[in-house]
């Protein structure tokens, strides 16, 4: 049985009880667009529906499945025939992928073919893409463009740029197909109502999960990974990006693919730099007392600066990121000091 032949356009969100695909189903419900969620919840949980209805009004449709299952996409995708997908469903952690390359390849290599697959049974493909900064390594030259050449250092990052390379190939055997990528470079921050926000399961590897365990007493200090780098205060320089505004940017880029076809590669990033210790400043002036910090080692595989030219995105997509450094902070205390949000790092 077809599900939803009319109403309005059905999305399939793969990955969408994650952290950056909830932000994305709340501002495509807000949209106008119906959702269905396809998530194994191997790093979220089905109650992350429950905080996307609260504040959007609707819960999603959600089939709990694994995208690298052929025959689970293939009834998903005949049940409900969603106009177009966003694929965020994969797994994240650069360093884990050094240990275990081959989970990396299989969850995002297999399971991108596997949704490709499924999305092509009644049509030509209409994609929208997590990609990541990662797929450029070490800048040659900055603000990052989009036509820069891509170095990953990580099999995560190269995992990302074989779908790239898939997804390009795609689109030139299939004229009509739809494909637009998306380079995200470091998303963080909350919903400003506080009830979503970024619940992995485990303790997370990244910057902005570390300082709310630091800023609510959860560890002792942060460990600044080196600050003899060759920035302004010797601490890694990044472009931080909320998680609202990616998510405004994924309706924007749904949008896009929905009315013409072709492949197009958009950064995600704000094009401003902020150091560690800057971060660190910033996230204590959020929780209001000052947070202990060591300077450690660098960890092995930093990139000492990058940031985003935004440019391509607000030429194509007409978004720019539009919440600083301040925000970004505020928002992510705020998930975690309230008491019926899911979860909280570690
Ligand atoms: P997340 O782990 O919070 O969300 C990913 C979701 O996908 C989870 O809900 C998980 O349960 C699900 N999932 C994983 N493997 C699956 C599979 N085989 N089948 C079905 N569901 C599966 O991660 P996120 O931060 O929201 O990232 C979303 C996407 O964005 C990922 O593809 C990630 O590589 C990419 N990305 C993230 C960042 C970042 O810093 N968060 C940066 C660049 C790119
Ligand atoms: N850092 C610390 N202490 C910590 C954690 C991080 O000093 O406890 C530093 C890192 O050395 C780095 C900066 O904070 O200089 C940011 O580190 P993150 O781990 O938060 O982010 P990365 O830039 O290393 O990578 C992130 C995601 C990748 C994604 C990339 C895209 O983890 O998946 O952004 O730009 F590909």
């Amino acid at each position: 049985m077809i599900v939803q032949p009319s109403g309005p356009p059905l999305i399939l969100v793969s990955g969408g009880t994650g952290y950056i695909g909830s932000h994305t189903c709340v501002c495509l419900q807000q949209a106008g667009f119906g959702v269905l969620v396809g998530d194994n919840v191997t790093n979220s949980s089905e109650g992350v529906l429950s905080a996307i209805a609260a504040i959007s009004g609707r819960r999603p449709l959600f089939e709990q499945a694994d995208v690298r299952d052929a025959a689970a996409m293939a009834a998903i995708v005949d049940r409900y025939r969603p106009v177009a997908a966003i694929h965020f469903a994969g797994v994240k952690s650069v360093a884990e992928s050094v240990r275990d390359p081959l989970k990396y390849y299989d969850n995002n290599v297999s399971g991108s073919l596997t949704l490709l697959a499924a999305m092509t049974r009644h049509g030509s493909a209409c994609l929208v893409f997590s990609s990541s900064a990662t797929v450029y390594g070490e800048p040659d030259t900055l603000p990052l463009q989009e036509g820069h050449p891509l170095r990953p250092e990580s099999a995560y990052g190269r995992s990302k740029m074989v779908v790239e390379l898939i997804l390009a190939d795609l689109c030139t055997a299939d004229p009509d197909a739809s494909v637009v990528t998306l380079r995200y470079f470091n998303p963080v921050g909350a919903h400003p109502d506080g009830g979503l926000g970024e619940s992995p399961l485990g303790i997370p590897e990244n910057l902005m999960p570390h300082l709310g365990r630091v800023a609510s007493g959860k560890a002792a200090a942060l460990s600044v990974f080196g600050d003899d780098y060759p920035t302004p205060d010797g601490t890694c320089v990044r472009d931080y990006v909320h998680v609202m505004d990616l998510a405004e940017a994924h309706v924007a880029a749904v949008r896009l693919a929905l009315q013409c076809p072709g492949v197009r590669v958009i950064n995600l990033g704000t094009g401003l730099g902020v150091s560690v210790l800057s971060l660190v400043r910033a996230y204590a002036t959020a929780c209001g007392h000052p947070l202990p910090y060591q300077i450690v080692a660098r960890r092995a595989g930093d990139v000492a600066c990058y940031y985003a030219d935004p440019e391509r995105a607000s030429h194509l997509l007409g978004w720019t990121a539009r919440r600083g450094v301040s925000e970004m902070c505020d928002d992510s205390w705020r998930f975690i000091n309230t008491p019926t949000a899911l979860g909280s790092p570690g």
